[in-house]
């Protein structure tokens, strides 16, 4: 069943929270971090007008009473200052003719490389951010850093391999042509709060690789952590090319939509956000959009599947960082043969989950960043026990402020929020079926596309569930969890889950087209052609190699 402790009152949660001194030495803040400047044109812009103050979902526990810490403030710009910082990007990109846009793609690397080497030295204080402003915890946060730089690196060793193939000429009915990948403008690069550092990298990097220029607006939350990488993005790339603002995005971000000059929209949230900047663009057939929206992953446990990899597979598929992950499978389907031995034994190991802060060793569940995900969470609970489900693991659901003890729902029926809605947060909904219609039955309807895991032994069955989904999402996990990477594999999802796809090489060419020298093959031209690339005298008609 489920229970609640307001805010503010210690309860059995409430001894989860530590007090100010049991903050471990090297995680402890010194003091508030008040960001008052923003990146614009290369330089650090004061800000004196209107902050908004940034609370860390981890709560110190005081005298029998808990309060969220204050971490810090970040400046709210109007839109003045948004468009303005957007004249720089647009003066940067110079309709293509900027210094950036046209240096040779081994200046760009280099400048790139700068960056991460800047961004390397940074790695304390954003894994430290990352921890208290969104309470990932520790080994998580390191690893969004470290895939981080590791998908920056690889970027680069996939420019060079771009670049190479564009190296050559090609000749076809009598044309003689060169054709490489050129940037589209500027990037609007908007990221998600639980991935706060790496899902905007992830599209910010390659845009500026390829000779695009970019503002980044931060998520909602995880935006103090961008504070200690302004003065790399300032220092390794020329002025304009990369510019971060702080504020509302309906604020900031819809003007700079509305102004026409954004050529690549990448933003990770939801659909109808992305929808709405889409529409403030006043010629969208000139917006390419990039974007990573909801996601319902249903598990489908099969009768003769391996319990103890469905089990573990999916305690951690659901539950990883609190199941806020657009990965996160936010629905299982189980057998009704195997439901009883799969949801003791998943509910076992959910409550073996260490609750705790992002420094805790072992911690399995930390608070939640999002002010009102413990009261919405705990609506969609209610919802399904008044329709006939339970909270079937002891003790799940309960919440005190900030933190929401894992709650598994079972059995979940179509009634439910819980079966439609995207939880992002701790509740697992477990659904039974006898046929396997009824699953396939659900990813046919549902509004999203991303993936699927499917748990079973037997090669026939699997093979034709596998047929059976490959066209209704982007991936099909077998005996594993849904997930994003590697890195190096494609990312993207169909309805409702997905626009365009990443992964390092599908990036660059996200935030490029294709485009061509091209001229009759005569001596004339050859004379010209080959006049231009003995002299190198042009960036792009060069058949220069990186090595
Ligand atoms: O939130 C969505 C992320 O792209 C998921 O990435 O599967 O590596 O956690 P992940």
């Amino acid at each position: 069943m489920s229970e609640t402790s307001p805010p503010g009152e210690a309860s059995m949660c409430g001894n989860l929270f530590p007090s100010a001194g049991g903050v471990p030495e090297r995680w402890a803040l010194s003091g508030p971090v008040i960001q008052r400047s923003y990146l614009s044109g290369g330089r650090m812009l004061p800000w004196d007008g209107p902050m908004r103050e940034v609370h860390s979902p981890v709560c110190l526990a005081e005298n029998g009473t808990i309060r969220q810490v204050k971490l810090g403030e970040y400046p709210l710009l109007g839109a003045p200052e948004a468009l303005s910082v957007l004249a720089e990007a647009f003066a940067a990109f110079g309709n293509g003719r900027g210094k950036w846009p046209t240096m040779p793609v081994a200046g760009r690397i280099r400048a790139v490389a700068d960056f991460l080497f800047a961004m390397r030295e940074q790695r304390e204080e954003v894994v430290k951010l990352l921890m208290w402003e969104i309470g990932k915890k520790q080994a998580d946060a390191e690893k969004e850093f470290d895939r981080t730089c590791l998908y920056i690196s690889d970027t680069l060793e996939a420019v060079k391999e771009l670049d190479r193939a564009g190296s050559r000429f090609s000749i076809s009915e009598g044309i003689l042509a060169q054709i490489r990948r050129a940037p589209l403008g500027v990037t609007l690069s908007m990221g998600p709060f639980n991935y706060p550092l790496n899902e905007t990298m992830t599209t910010l990097i390659p845009a500026l690789v390829m000779g695009n220029t970019a503002v980044v607006k931060p998520a909602k939350h995880g935006v103090l952590l961008w504070g200690p990488l302004l003065a790399a993005f300032r220092d390794c790339f020329p002025p304009g090319v990369a510019n971060v603002i702080y504020g509302k995005g309906s604020e900031i971000a819809s003007p700079i939509m509305g102004s026409g000059k954004v050529s690549v929209l990448a933003f990770i949230g939801t659909s109808r956000v992305a929808d709405a900047l889409r529409q403030r663009h006043p010629q969208p057939h000139r917006l390419r959009c990039v974007l990573g929206t909801e996601a319902k992953n249903p598990a489908i446990v099969l009768p003769d599947a391996d319990l103890s990899t469905a089990v573990s597979e999916c305690v951690s598929g659901a539950l990883s960082y609190n199941g806020q992950r657009c990965t996160a499978l936010k629905i299982i389907f189980v057998h009704e043969r195997v439901a009883q031995a799969f949801l003791s034994r998943f509910c076992e190991k959910v409550n073996a989950l260490v609750p705790g802060m992002p420094w805790t060793d072992g911690v399995g569940v930390t608070p939640l960043p999002e002010p009102d995900k413990p009261g919405y969470l705990e609506e969609l609970v209610k919802d399904a026990q008044e329709k006939g489900a339970s909270v079937v693991n002891p003790g799940g659901g309960r919440h005190t402020a900030t933190f929401f003890s894992p709650a598994v729902l079972y059995p979940v029926t179509e009634e439910m929020r819980a079966w439609h809605e995207e939880q992002f947060g701790p509740v697992v909904p477990v659904a039974v079926f006898r046929d396997l219609a009824e699953p396939l039955r659900y990813v046919e309807k549902s509004p999203y596309g991303q993936q699927v895991a499917i748990f079973g032994k037997d090669p026939d069955v699997v093979a034709k569930l596998i047929d059976g989904l490959v066209n209704q999402v982007c991936r099909v996990n077998v005996n594993s969890q849904c997930q994003r990477g590697p890195d190096t594999f494609p990312f993207t999802g169909r309805k409702d889950s997905a626009e365009g796809t990443l992964s390092v090489s599908d990036a660059l060419r996200v935030f490029s087209i294709r485009t061509l020298v091209a001229a009759k093959e005569n001596d004339f031209n050859k004379e010209i052609i080959n006049d231009i690339v003995r002299g190198r005298k042009s960036g792009f008609l060069s058949t220069d190699f990186i090595l």
